[in-house]
């Protein structure tokens, strides 16, 4: 029986950089999510018997709301659901699944690193068809209809079991539970020399992956240790849990401690790498050497042809206006387009899709391509295993060549978390005022260039993003950024984005913070971080 619901709206239904983010107890008020969920489906046209995807990184309440999910999906009108087995999926497997299935669109239920558990963060976000996460003006249509919404359809159907494969019937609808690997591994199969990685493994390398008890666990299994003969707890913590293990699932300094000690310490694997909650992160550490986000995408971009599934080369890379310029170095010589986009892999869809883009990546430890229009943990990794087994050189070495080569961009994000709303408005308002008179005044001895409030406007179908993060820029291409978190769900997040450009190889390889102090001290001059925000230290240092 479907049932039309009546239902009164929320007013904080907004979806951030990467869908809506708020904490459980919020997800779990009387039809919360049900009213996400149809003012989703009341954005959408056509989807009439068509395919939808849904799953999750399997935090607390994802099950619940993958029922609510498939009952309503039944209640809309849909023709089938594809889920995950134990409503597993991870963003990238599930941007594999909805293109290679031509399903409508998919529902991806994470809050990506932020922590999980009853009384921490949840998630859902809307994939169109082409696998990459809804456009802004789908959002914006989305948090529109969530003000007014004053129904929902739901069908009386008992709950599916989620843990058995295989395709059943639910109120004419049909729900296939499918293994969550298997495609997302075919796919890998495809772009990859998994022969050269067999034979890389089988010579004695070593590797470490952390799954942080997030989504990438069984993915690491298979691929890294079933397919690929890694040796057996090459992946730790691969069991996902739904609270991550009280752990936040984000593969940085601060959160992935353990394996970058490991990797510093004397008898390092020759790789580490870690991912975060719903897999679509990455932190790649070698031997002795972290490797930058920003420098990741930039050495994997200079490097892609050495897989089989980049041998044609790259038709352009895109990074988000926050990540450092490395990537611009390569691309230039690679003569190939770059492109600057706001933060959010959103922004991305259009030029992957238009052919523009073959390899995006951003400062928050996102590299992908496009094989689908996520970004994608694993497949950094294993693009990074293709260059080491090709190349025969550790990540060191390769670093080291390629700062040598290209320059070095000295690069740390610094993050105020949790800062009181009004004041970080009331730092950023200041800043916006000031921004005119700031070029050609000088701070810390360093002379500013221009500054400004970055705007996108998207080559391929002219849409305007404005307000995307003030940018000093200095003399001599140095800069800092400013901007607040989409993502947070509680107060503010202030992050600051530094960065140095450093040609001379005798200085390369050299303590980041240190290489960055006086720029660190610009930022505060500039932005009065200090008088706004009452911190006289970030919360994360990336
Ligand atoms: C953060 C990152 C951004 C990333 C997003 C989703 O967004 O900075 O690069 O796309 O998470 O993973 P923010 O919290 O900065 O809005
Ligand atoms: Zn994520």
């Amino acid at each position: 029986m479907i049932r039309n619901v009546s239902t009164t709206p929320y007013n904080d239904q907004k979806p951030g950089t990467s869908g809506l983010r708020k904490k459980v107890p919020v997800f779990q008020q009387p039809n919360y999510a049900e009213n996400f969920i149809q003012s989703v489906f009341d954005s959408l046209e056509g989807f009439a018997g068509k395919t939808l995807v849904v799953g999750g990184d399997g935090r607390f309440y994802n099950r619940e709301v993958i029922q609510k999910v498939i009952a309503m999906a039944v209640a809309n009108g849909f023709g089938r659901v594809v889920v995950g087995q134990g409503g597993i999926l991870s963003t990238p497997a599930a941007s594999n699944l909805i293109r290679k299935r031509k399903a409508f669109g998919g529902l991806i239920l994470s809050a990506s690193h932020n922590p999980g558990g009853p009384h921490e963060d949840f998630g859902i976000k809307y994939n169109a068809e082409n696998g990459g996460p809804a456009p802004e003006k789908m959002t914006d249509a989305i948090y529109a209809r969530s003000k007014i919404i004053s129904a929902y359809k739901i069908a009386d159907v008992g709950a599916v079991d989620l843990d058995r494969l295989g395709t059943s019937d639910v109120g004419g609808m049909k729900v296939e539970v499918v293994d969550p690997v298997a495609d997302y591994a075919a796919l890998m199969e495809t772009l990859f020399d998994f022969d050269a990685l067999r034979t890389l493994f089988k010579s004695g390398f070593r590797m470490r992956f952390d799954a942080m008890h997030a989504v990438t666990g069984p993915y690491a299994k298979e691929i890294l240790e079933r397919r690929l003969g890694a040796a057996g707890g090459t992946a730790r913590n691969f069991v996902p849990l739904e609270d991550f293990g009280g752990h936040h699932p984000d593969p940085n300094l601060v959160h992935a401690k353990e394996l970058y000690d490991e990797m510093m310490g004397p008898n390092a694997p020759d790789f580490g790498a870690a991912s975060d909650g719903d897999g679509d992160r990455n932190l790649i550490i070698g031997r002795g050497i972290f490797i930058t986000p920003s420098d990741s995408l930039a050495m994997l971009a200079a490097n892609a042809h050495l897989a089989p599934g980049y041998k044609a080369g790259l038709k352009g890379i895109a990074r988000s206006m926050p990540t450092s310029g490395a990537a611009d170095r390569v691309a230039e010589k690679l003569g190939i387009g770059i492109y600057e986009t706001p933060t959010g892999w959103k922004f991305f869809g259009n030029l992957l899709d238009a052919g523009m883009a073959t390899i995006c990546g951003e400062e928050s430890a996102g590299t992908g391509s496009d094989h689908v229009r996520e970004k994608d943990g694993l497949w950094a990794v294993l693009l990074w295993l293709n260059i080491l087994a090709e190349r025969g050189e550790s990540a060191k070495e390769i670093v080291t060549k390629h700062w040598a080569t290209y320059g070095q961009n000295y690069y740390s994000r610094h993050d105020y978390e949790e800062v009181e709303t009004d004041k970080a408005n009331a730092l950023v308002d200041a800043l916006r005022a000031k921004l005119a008179s700031l070029p050609g005044t000088s701070v810390q001895g360093m002379k500013i260039a221009s500054a400004d409030d970055f705007a996108y406007n998207d080559p391929v179908d002219g849409s305007v993003s404005k307000n995307q993060g003030i940018r000093v820029l200095f003399e001599g291409g140095s800069r800092v950024v400013f901007r607040l978190s989409g993502t947070g769900t509680s107060g503010a997040t202030l992050r600051v984005y530094i960065e140095r450009y450093e040609a001379d190889p005798s200085r390369h390889g050299h303590d980041t913070q240190a290489a960055l102090a006086d720029l660190i001290l610009a930022a505060d001059d500039i932005a009065g971080i200090r008088s706004h925000t009452g911190r006289d230290k970030p919360t994360v240092i990336t």
